[in-house]
């Protein structure tokens, strides 16, 4: 059985959905949790990345991975069930990617490094991101789940009243992160349970209360 010690080695791909700051995100939880991070980047994921972050997000995700990979690269360590890592996060992830994953079709290193963690019986966590949702996606959810991957689309919890997006992203980032099931302390904040809830003083749909 390999230790924690000998998984801190941890794939994520980013693909070309819409919540590319999620992947972002992700990767700084794992990176302050002192994992050695084996980035992917899709094209399309590219591409979310500067439409929705920034032109420099993607370069700025570089020097945090321990490693990054081309998609095409097929021959990377990652893409052998050999090479032990504790599990694989894509954030997000999009209707293409899942399709490929379903399948089998393992012709980038995302569908691939999947791939591989299923046969070899890893966590893999799908964040599967589109809406509205055709027959063929809900089908390949249920496909990837019967493999035994999570399905963990990234949507929001409204009853932590979210203040900002950022605090969305962050709370998605931390759930996904947490399904890994590594060896620490959960990072996403729990439902205290109803008795004990603290009403926020913004109502959701009102402007802040003014303090003057
Ligand atoms: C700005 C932008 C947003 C997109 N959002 C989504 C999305 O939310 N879900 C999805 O499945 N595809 C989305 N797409 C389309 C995918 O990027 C496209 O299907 C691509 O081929 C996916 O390739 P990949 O899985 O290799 O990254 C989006 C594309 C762009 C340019």
């Amino acid at each position: 059985m390999t230790s924690f010690h000998e998984q801190r080695d941890v794939v994520l791909a980013v693909t070309g959905a819409s919540g590319a700051a999620i992947g972002l995100a992700v990767l700084d939880l794992l990176c302050g949790l002192g994992m050695r991070v084996h980035l992917v980047v899709s094209q399309s994921g590219k591409r979310t990345l500067l439409h929705e972050v920034g032109a420099d997000a993607h370069d700025r995700m570089l020097p945090k991975a321990y490693r990054s990979y081309d998609n095409g690269d097929i021959g990377a360590t990652i893409a052998s069930g050999s090479f032990p890592v504790a599990g694989m996060i894509v954030a997000p992830c999009s209707m293409k990617s899942l399709a490929a994953i379903s399948t089998g079709l393992s012709t980038s290193l995302v569908a691939r490094a999947a791939d591989v963690q299923l046969k070899e019986r890893r966590r893999l966590v799908l964040m599967t991101r589109e809406a509205p949702l055709h027959l063929g996606h809900l089908r390949n959810m249920t496909s990837v789940t019967e493999m035994g991957a999570i399905v963990m689309p990234p949507v929001p919890a409204f009853y932590n009243r979210p203040q900002s997006v950022q605090e969305i992203v962050d709370h998605l980032a931390r759930r996904a992160v947490d399904l890994l099931g590594l060896p620490v302390a959960p990072l996403a904040s729990a439902w205290p349970g109803e008795a004990d809830f603290d009403q926020p003083k913004t109502e959701i749909g009102s402007a802040p209360k003014s303090t003057a």
